[in-house]
């Protein structure tokens, strides 16, 4: 593909990961206010943290290909926060939420190491250096988050099987 396809492809996706990068500032607070495990609330409460700092990661990656950062409406993520409320909504307060909380913010985390996970292949393709290098330590956090979460399911939530049911 032609470097300027290659290239407007790379701007696009990362308007839609900007866009939801911010969305989900406001997603991982609620989900933090609405956990109950504190192992759970720290884990959500620190990829909160890490998440603000993606934000502004992702502008500096604008800056680097010397384009406003402008963010536009990720349909995907749009769903998988409402698809969280939802959940996070029927479920009844304890470890069924926070069993629901951890199903519905690794939805979230997969979306995150696919997306940067193409947009640092396209970087490096490009042969943007800096840029990939950026993308990939995002990438990196997405990935710990994700098992961070896994254990918790494993470990506080205690997601394994006890008895037969049927
Ligand atoms: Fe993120
Ligand atoms: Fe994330």
């Amino acid at each position: 593909m032609e470097g300027s396809k290659l290239m407007k492809l790379f701007e696009n996706s990362l308007k839609d990961i900007y866009w939801a990068e911010k969305a989900l500032v406001k997603a991982l607070t609620k989900m933090a206010r609405k956990a109950s495990s504190e192992e759970l609330v720290e884990a959500i409460e620190s990829h909160l943290t890490e998440t603000e700092e993606q934000v502004e990661q992702v502008e500096k990656v604008f800056n680097l290909i010397g384009k406003k950062a402008v963010g536009k409406k990720c349909d995907a993520m749009v769903g998988l926060i409402t698809e969280a409320e939802g959940l996070m909504e029927e479920a009844e307060e304890g470890a069924m939420r926070d069993a629901a909380i951890i199903a519905a913010a690794q939805k979230v985390e997969h979306y995150e190491i696919s997306s940067y996970g193409t947009l640092s292949a396209y970087s490096r393709s490009l042969g943007m250096d800096d840029v990939t290098v950026l993308l990939e330590k995002i990438l990196n956090e997405e990935r710990k988050a994700d098992e961070t979460l896994s254990g918790i399911a494993l470990t506080t939530i205690n997601i394994r099987p006890t008895q037969k049911i049927a």
